[in-house]
């Protein structure tokens, strides 16, 4: 993980908050190219799941709820953490956490020998189960207490406890509490989808591997409204179409898998969940999730509100709660699953290597979702080439987001939009000034085709689909 925190500081995708300060650990800041990249994403997601269904609509619901949302949702009760604390340090852990690594142990039975105890096991000298601090190996744990991962805050100047409410540790509830209103409004019919994209906050007892587990986050999530009975057979609709929309980010299939929750796993509104999992440098986990709601959280929010959730079958004249499918992605841990996939190690050889030295870090990004699209390089600063060079800058920034990079060798010059996943490598060079005619370097292949100026937006356009 560290070469990919380090790439993406150094070339401006991402950075610790606060840095200045020493950071926080817990939050972190999408630089300029982090912030395209996440868009674009975001984007591919608002298309496909919106624009291109006849079945969904988009909502962007507020961050701060009525606080009886939070106890309707079963969020107040039940969304909490088993943690322990080290007596000596006062380190925090999430108790299933400490259990999944493993620990070093001075060994009684062995006259104080030192072993590295694997995860979730014994000691297999003395059979002593861990109950030592991970981070000071003294202290002694505490029996896990629950804790409560929703953000408190005060609504109005008044700090009391009439005023407190949370800020949302899920997109959902919004869509929950606006059902009726986007279903009059939008004169929808069962089943259809209701989905957003925005900011959640969880008080997370232990974040961190980078942008993997964070304090602040965004979800992309959908909530699929169906007649009671068809839930099974949109649950697995769902399944497929997610796996679907994350192969096609361009994410290698070898490196994803489901993972089924079992009764201990799951949710409190969820009667059954599929997570889909990539194999990060830190392991196996989870980075969207389909969950079978049933009718949980319209029920409860008509219980708790008062206020009718439920809908008219018009052709049977029927009256019921629909049920619900959900898929709910993290739009910052996607964006950590694409740069994890992308990001490659290689050796090069010939003009390249002789260019730039024979290794390179490359991101190799689907263009689609790369922050750039391509680079414009004029070959020499003289000679008409950065007149040249500055006229298709401006030309191509137009269609496409497109950088202008004059600074250095033309070998170094390439090797930092590898790092960008830059698709495109244009080079004004001598032949340029005579033709008008540009080559455009391949960042996976390498290759170089001549293509005449005038011809280049067309020539991205083709290159750049899908
Ligand atoms: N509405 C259902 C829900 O929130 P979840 O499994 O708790 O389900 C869904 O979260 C997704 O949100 C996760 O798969 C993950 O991508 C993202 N997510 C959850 N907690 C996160 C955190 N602390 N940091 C970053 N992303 C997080």
């Amino acid at each position: 993980m560290d070469v990919l925190v380090s790439l993406c500081k150094r070339r401006g995708f991402i950075f610790q908050s606060s840095e200045i300060y020493g950071g926080t650990g817990a939050a972190w800041d999408y630089g300029p190219l982090g912030v395209e990249l996440k868009n674009n994403i975001k984007r591919a997601w608002w298309r496909d799941n919106i624009h291109l269904r006849p079945d969904m609509v988009g909502l962007d619901a507020s961050i701060l709820m009525h606080p009886q949302v939070w106890k309707a949702s079963g969020h107040l009760d039940h969304f909490t953490d088993p943690m322990v604390d080290c007596k000596a340090c006062q380190h925090r852990f999430r108790a299933d956490k400490v259990e999944e690594q493993s620990w070093i142990h001075y060994c009684p039975a062995t006259k104080g020998n030192k072993f590295e105890v694997p995860a979730g096991e014994p000691c297999k000298h003395c059979n002593v189960r861990r109950s030592l601090c991970p981070d000071c190996g003294k202290g002694e744990l505490t029996t896990p207490r629950q804790f409560n991962l929703m953000f408190k805050t005060f609504m109005g100047p008044v700090e009391e406890d009439a005023a407190v409410t949370y800020l949302r540790p899920e997109t959902a509830q919004g869509i929950f509490v606006n059902f009726d209103n986007v279903l009059q409004s939008m004169r929808l019919k069962l089943p259809f989808g209701i989905a957003q994209i925005g900011k959640a906050f969880r008080n997370e007892i232990t974040p961190g591997n980078f942008i993997f587990r964070t304090r602040e986050f965004e979800q992309m999530e959908m909530q699929f409204f169906v007649k009671p009975g068809t839930e099974n057979e949109w649950f697995e609709t769902w399944r497929a179409e997610r796996m679907k929309w994350v192969e096609g980010l361009g994410i290698r299939s070898e490196k994803l898998r489901w993972h089924q929750h079992g009764k201990d796993e799951l949710a409190h509104y969820a009667a059954d969940a599929y997570d889909i999992q990539y194999e990060f440098p830190f392991g196996w986990q989870e980075f969207e999730g389909i969950h079978n709601r049933t009718d949980f959280d319209l029920t409860n929010h008509q219980k708790h509100a008062g206020k009718k959730l439920d809908y008219l079958d018009p052709k049977t004249n029927e009256r019921f709660i629909p049920y619900v499918v959900e898929t709910s992605a993290g739009a910052d841990r996607t964006t950590l699953v694409v740069l994890c996939d992308a990001y490659r190690e290689e050796q090069v050889r010939g003009e390249e290597a002789a260019e730039g030295g024979d290794q390179r870090v490359v991101l190799k990004l689907k263009p689609s979702l790369a922050p750039l699209k391509a680079a414009v390089f004029p070959l020499v600063n003289k000679d008409g080439m950065p007149e040249l060079a500055h006229r298709i800058h401006d030309d191509l920034r137009r269609h496409f987001n497109v950088f202008y990079d004059d600074g250095g060798s033309i070998g170094r010059r390439y090797r930092r939009q590898d790092e960008a996943g830059t698709p495109y490598g244009i080079t004004i060079d001598g032949q340029s000034t005579q033709d008008q005619t540009v080559t455009v370097r391949d960042r996976d292949t390498l290759k170089q085709d001549r293509v005449a100026a005038g011809k280049l937006v067309e020539y991205l356009t083709q290159k750049l689909a899908g």
